[in-house]
């Protein structure tokens, strides 16, 4: 079915209707569109424009058409450019002449921007759902493995001893961002076009505040030129994809590397893990080398339609078509890839001797600045001090804690028998107690309050 057959006296080319369909992708669309024309069909009766018995006619034969779709049995037909003309075309065939009354008023234009915005409201929820699992994995996790030390890294280098909780809480933050950030975001998206036309509004008396009621959104869009042209809602949500894509790529390039012989911090669990076709003894993390690599790929949908979007003159372009294909495919990564990063955090092992070993004497320099800071010293001196004192054993091949006390006397006066109690990874972790630090009594607090922040509902 054409929709613009009047003012035409040719047919289109093949190939440019193929170039020109996006039904091979939006009919994914076809509960909002239905969704869209019910409340459609009941404004047009408020507004005088068909009858109560045409309404219900209407609304009879899109449902009926629903159920099509929800059995299996809607067949396509080639000439079903999208899913609003295949939708109309079949409500046609199944109740008559009514039907060509529907679109009074309304433009795809508005039509695909409601579509569009319903399609990602009823996808939010399972979102958000699986992201609050995955939390819930993580505290779930760091509350299992409180005792458990392991070095934290800067620049990739040893820094200072931490809590291997403490690095796994670090996601749970980045989550609950993510899940603020869902959660304003999806306000933005429950913005009504539908009632905008092509652009300029109608003339019919069609009440956009009773179709906003009755499709769940939380307010109309203010100006009709900006309703069919907006497409920021497309470009927050791909955002917020591909971010929450780069959280999991780095909590997965963590696991991946610790999995690795060399540091053997941690084993991804088999029914994550793939083997290879030639080296009988493989076993690799590839659900978090997808995790890492599907981040690219998000990045990539956010920028393809960021550069789609720059250069459009004011209204609708057929550009926009193109917001599509990038939205379904960040659902359908995220819709899989954050269940898998849950089950990679629940089954994960730890091996926590493994992580005790790499601790070392190096990662102890600041608690000895600190102890000279304490008994005096400032800070820039004492940092200095240890410094030298780090150089000294290292020189004599001693590790730090083994450096006899008259070579420590010999830096500094300052250095007493009592510092080498700090040479204890233990009590280095426990000394930072402040809030956010990782001494036990800190981290339990901050699993409490992740614990709250996850009842209250992220
Ligand atoms: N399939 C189109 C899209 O996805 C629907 C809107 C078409 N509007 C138009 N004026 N040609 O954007």
């Amino acid at each position: 079915m054409k929709l613009w057959g009047g003012r035409f006296s040719k047919e289109i080319d093949r190939q440019m209707e193929a170039f020109n369909a996006s039904i091979q992708f939006d009919w994914r669309m076809w509960a909002a569109d239905i969704r869209g024309s019910i409340a459609y069909a009941r404004a047009l009766e408020r507004a005088g424009l068909v009858s109560a018995d045409e309404r219900d006619a209407l609304i009879r034969g899109l449902e009926e058409v629903a159920w099509e779709f929800e059995s299996g049995e809607f067949v396509f037909l080639p000439s079903d450019e999208d899913i609003h003309t295949a939708v109309e075309r079949r409500l046609r065939e199944r109740v008559g002449a009514v039907a060509d009354k529907l679109h009074t008023g309304r433009s795809r234009n508005d039509q695909v921007a409601t579509d569009l915005r319903l399609y990602l409201l009823d996808e939010i929820p399972t979102l958000r759902r699986s992201l609050t699992d995955l939390q819930k994995a993580i505290v779930d996790r760091a509350e299992e493995h409180l005792e458990v030390l392991m070095p934290g890294y800067t620049h990739l280098q040893h820094a200072q001893p931490v809590r291997f909780s403490h690095w796994l809480m670090s996601f749970f933050w980045a989550f609950a961002r993510d899940q603020d950030r869902l959660r304003d975001m999806e306000r933005r998206v429950a913005v009504l076009p539908l009632g905008a036309g092509a652009l300029a509004g109608h003339s019919l008396g069609i009440d956009r505040r009773y179709l906003a009621d009755q499709l769940g959104f939380g307010a109309i869009s203010e100006n009709s030129i900006d309703a069919v042209s907006d497409r920021d809602f497309v470009a927050e949500f791909l955002f917020w994809a591909a971010l929450l894509q780069v959280h999991l790529s780095r909590l997965a390039e963590d696991l991946i590397l610790w999995s690795s012989a060399e540091f053997g911090f941690v084993e991804v669990d088999e029914a994550y893990a793939t083997g290879s076709s030639l080296m009988p003894q493989k076993r690799n993390p590839d659900s978090l080398e997808l995790m890492r690599g599907k981040a690219g790929r998000l990045i990539g949908h956010l920028t393809g339609l960021l550069t789609t979007l720059k250069g459009l003159p004011t209204g609708y372009n057929k550009d926009l078509q193109e917001d599509k294909e990038p939205l379904f495919d960040a659902v359908d990564t995220l819709r899989l890839a954050l269940p898998v990063a849950a089950g990679v955090v629940r089954t994960l092992k730890v091996y926590p001797e493994r992580m005790a070993a790499a601790l070392d004497d190096g990662m102890l320099a600041t608690d000895l600045a600190d102890y000279l800071v304490r008994r005096g010293v400032p800070f820039r001196q004492s940092h200095s001090l240890v410094g030298l004192a780090v150089r000294r054993a290292g020189e004599l091949g001693l590790p730090l804690r083994a450096l006899p006390l008259p070579e420590f006397q010999a830096i500094s006066p300052a250095f007493g028998p009592d510092l080498y109690e700090i040479f204890d990874h233990r009590r280095s972790v426990e000394a930072r107690s402040s809030e956010g630090g990782t001494a036990l009594a800190s981290l339990r607090e901050q699993i409490a309050l992740a614990r709250k922040v996850l009842k209250d509902g992220c």
